[in-house]
């Protein structure tokens, strides 16, 4: 290098020609290098539960800080993650119950619930006709007037022969599965007096009331 800074005067021939030589030198040098190389799958680092010769204690696994938490698991509001208050099932759903949230529980409980629960909640899903334990209906008076948290715990921890939900609905989904759930036992004991004026007259009739406001996702999983 420094003979090459040594003649500012060399012709652009003559300079590319050095330029030639250095490069050689340097794929030689980085050829040689390779042959000793530290590959990225094979640096040095310690295996998990290895000894340490460096830290005082011994292990290469440090202790956590003190306080510290994994990512999501803060229960920092554990009416709305737990669904209980000091061990007892919440009474409320700690969500906003709206439109969309209904539809939406609607929809996963069509996928998850109804299989064993059946569409309207009364127990004769599919599997169930098929054999498995039939769970009780929704609509007997023990389960309406249940919290609304034992229904979210049931999903998040199981039931008996019920398995945990948990690793499949989301902590937003269950309260909209509770609410969902809520609406259909509204919708087996509402009084005629809830029914819109047009319709009690169609249900009078025999007919099937428009539930089109509600209908519009059917069929949508
Ligand atoms: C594979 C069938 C199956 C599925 C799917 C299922 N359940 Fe269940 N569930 C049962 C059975 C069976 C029981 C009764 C358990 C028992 O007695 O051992 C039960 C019990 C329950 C209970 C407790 C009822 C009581 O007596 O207090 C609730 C609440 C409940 N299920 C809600 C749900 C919800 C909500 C979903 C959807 C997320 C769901 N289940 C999905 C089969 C199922």
């Amino acid at each position: 290098l420094s003979t090459e800074r040594q003649r500012p005067s060399a012709t652009a021939g003559a300079r590319s020609s050095g330029l030639g030589r250095r490069g050689a030198a340097l794929l030689v040098a980085v050829l040689a290098a390779a042959g000793c190389r530290n590959d990225m799958q094979d640096q040095p680092r310690y295996e998990v539960n290895a000894p340490s010769r460096f830290f005082a204690d011994g292990r290469a696994d440090r202790p956590l800080v003190p306080g510290v938490v994994a990512a999501g698991s803060v229960h920092d509001d554990p009416v709305y993650e737990l669904g209980s208050v000091d061990g007892r099932p919440a009474v409320d759903i700690p969500v906003p119950v709206t439109r969309d949230l209904l539809l939406r529980g609607r929809q996963r409980y069509d996928i998850y619930c109804a299989p064993c629960h059946s569409r309207v909640g009364d127990g004769d899903g599919m599997i169930v006709q098929r054999g498995f334990r039939r769970p009780p209906s929704f609509h007997v008076d023990r389960l309406r007037a249940a919290p609304a948290g034992s229904f979210y715990e049931a999903i998040t921890q199981g039931f008996g022969v019920m398995p945990s939900y948990a690793a499949q609905i989301p902590i937003d989904d269950r309260w909209a599965i509770v609410a969902y759930v809520r609406a259909l036992q509204l919708s087996q004991m509402a009084p005629a007096s809830d029914v819109p004026p047009g319709e009690l007259a169609k249900l009078d009739a025999g007919e099937t009331p428009d539930a089109s406001p509600a209908n519009e996702r059917r069929g949508g999983h």
